[in-house]
């Protein structure tokens, strides 16, 4: 699809379903994991319904039609700079739209409304296998480079109400 055809728009509860199919296509490709779909759209659902803490954005063919592209947005608390700064994540562009645009357009929209609310600083963490998507944020701008994500796994809850 030609990008100048294309719309990004706010996430929505009607888009529960793409948004979930979204996210298993892109977690099995990306990362060889199936998601827990259950879990998966318990998440989703939060995410479409808890603006501004998390917003999903949805690219679609301006003309109507199913959704092509997603990424979502959650934001970050930096004393550093007294300011949000926001996380991408989440990002998918289903493999018949790659390559035209897509990407570009939703994180174009990203940087405008974040430039708009003041934000100092837009960052995403990529999987370091995943040498695709980071070329894609290479080319529009971003620089790698600074930091390497660490993480705890921490044992799910267990015993009642949980
Ligand atoms: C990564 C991904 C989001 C890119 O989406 P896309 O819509 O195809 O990207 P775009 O067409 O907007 O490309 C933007 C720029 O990135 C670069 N680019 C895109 N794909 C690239 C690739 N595979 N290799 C190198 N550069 C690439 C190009 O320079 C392009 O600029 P151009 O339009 O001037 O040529 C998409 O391939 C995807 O969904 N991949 C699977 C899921 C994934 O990896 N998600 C990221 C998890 S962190």
């Amino acid at each position: 699809m030609n990008p100048s055809g294309l719309a990004v728009r706010p996430g929505a509860p009607d888009d529960e379903d793409s948004v979930v199919a979204a996210n298993l296509a892109m977690a099995l490709e990306t990362e060889d994991l199936v998601l827990n779909a259950e879990v998966l759209r318990r998440g989703v659902r939060r995410a479409l319904s808890a603006p501004p803490d998390c917003r999903y954005f949805i690219a679609q063919p301006a003309a109507g039609g199913d959704p092509v592209g997603q990424l979502m947005v959650t934001r970050e608390w930096s004393d550093w700079r007294d300011a949000w700064v926001w996380w991408i994540q989440s990002v998918y562009v289903w493999p018949a739209h790659r390559g035209k645009g897509v990407y570009r357009r939703l994180y174009a929209a990203v940087l405008a409304e974040a430039a708009a609310a003041g934000v100092p600083v837009v960052r995403l963490y990529v999987d370091t296998r995943n040498t695709s998507a980071q070329a894609t944020y290479a080319a529009l701008g971003m620089d790698g480079g600074h930091y390497q994500v660490f993480e705890a796994t921490l044992p799910a809850p267990v015993g009642p109400g949980t």
